[in-house]
């Protein structure tokens, strides 16, 4: 089973990086602007979110084509919040993706400039998306900003920053928002590929499924900077305690958070079962938990 989802999210993540490409059709090469973008926006990522805008696309009835431009803006946006995440005044980290961290390439500047025109570059994309109704591009556009901006993911990354948490069911809170928003976002960015009108409980079940999904990516990501090994992660281990950040890990032993994500991986697959592909994305929920980058 696990060899399959492999290679299935080997090859949704060649196509994205083919689709995410061509984006730069004018790409000129001659800004450092540009080289910056590309830096950091290709050849690398294990490009997560994409596949599930892809693959949930698939689910409610078109093909992954319609959906490209939906997940290539989710990948643009995620790209920005990692460059921002690794500046000095952010988390303070050198390495993303095997390779120097934006700002240690191209200069600080530079780099929070990348970061805001990869965020503006992914609105744009998202917004013309010439597969699907107008209506799909409104509803896309609008949830990624929602999701994204100072009620998503800007708001969870402060919050990491500042009062980071006190319990753990704060820091599931933050976690929502820092990571599971965006992941929420991309799963209805397939749907709304496919279908401009979705009833509630379609939303309610994808959002659970998104919600459940992005806690345990955090918790074991949380996991991997503790145990993990920087050059299999392609960036550094002990961030989180460098930052004196609460993790997963002041709150239980390792052995409980293994057992939470397994138990939110559970929850992750109930909520979509009965879909058509809900089998795929139940063995991704599975292969995220093994996951060693
Ligand atoms: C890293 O995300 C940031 C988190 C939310 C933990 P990924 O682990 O998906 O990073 P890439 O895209 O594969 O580099
Ligand atoms: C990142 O959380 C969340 C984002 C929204 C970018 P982390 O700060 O733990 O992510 P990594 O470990 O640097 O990838
Ligand atoms: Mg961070
Ligand atoms: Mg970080
Ligand atoms: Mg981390």
């Amino acid at each position: 089973m696990n060899a399959d989802i492999a290679e299935k999210l080997k090859k949704y993540a060649i196509e994205t990086e083919d689709a995410l490409e061509a984006c730069f059709k004018v790409y000129t090469g001659k800004s450092e602007l540009e080289n910056a973008m590309k830096y950091a926006l290709l050849g690398g990522g294990k490009r997560i979110r994409a596949f599930l805008t892809l693959t949930f696309a698939e689910m409610f009835g078109v093909e992954r084509k319609s959906a490209m431009p939906f997940a290539c803006a989710v990948e643009m946006l995620h790209a920005y919040s990692l460059i921002h995440d690794d500046l000095p005044c952010m988390d303070n980290d050198d390495m993303r993706r095997g390779k120097p961290s934006c700002h240690k390439k191209f200069g600080e500047a530079t780099a929070l400039l990348a970061g805001d025109a990869l965020l503006t570059l992914a609105f744009g994309i998202c917004a013309s998306n010439r597969y699907v109704s107008d209506k799909s591009n409104v509803l896309a556009v609008s949830a990624l900003s929602e999701l994204a901006g100072y009620r998503g993911m800007c708001l969870g990354q402060e919050i990491d920053l500042s009062e980071n948490a006190g319990t753990y069911d704060e820091l599931k809170k933050l976690y929502s928002l820092k990571t599971a928003a965006l992941i929420k976002a991309a799963c209805l960015l397939g749907l709304y590929a496919a279908c401009d009108s979705p009833d509630d409980s379609v939303l309610q079940r994808i959002s659970e499924y998104a919600e459940c999904l992005g806690l345990a990516f955090q918790i074991h990501d949380d996991i991997l900077d503790v145990k993990g090994d920087s050059v299999t992660l392609g960036k550094p281990v002990g961030s989180d305690e460098k930052n004196g950040k609460k993790t997963v890990l002041s709150f239980m032993t390792l052995s409980e958070a293994m057992d939470e994500e397994k138990i939110l991986t559970g929850r992750a697959s109930k909520a979509i079962a009965g879909y058509s592909e809900s089998e795929v994305l139940s063995e991704l929920a599975v292969y995220l938990l093994s996951r060693n980058k």
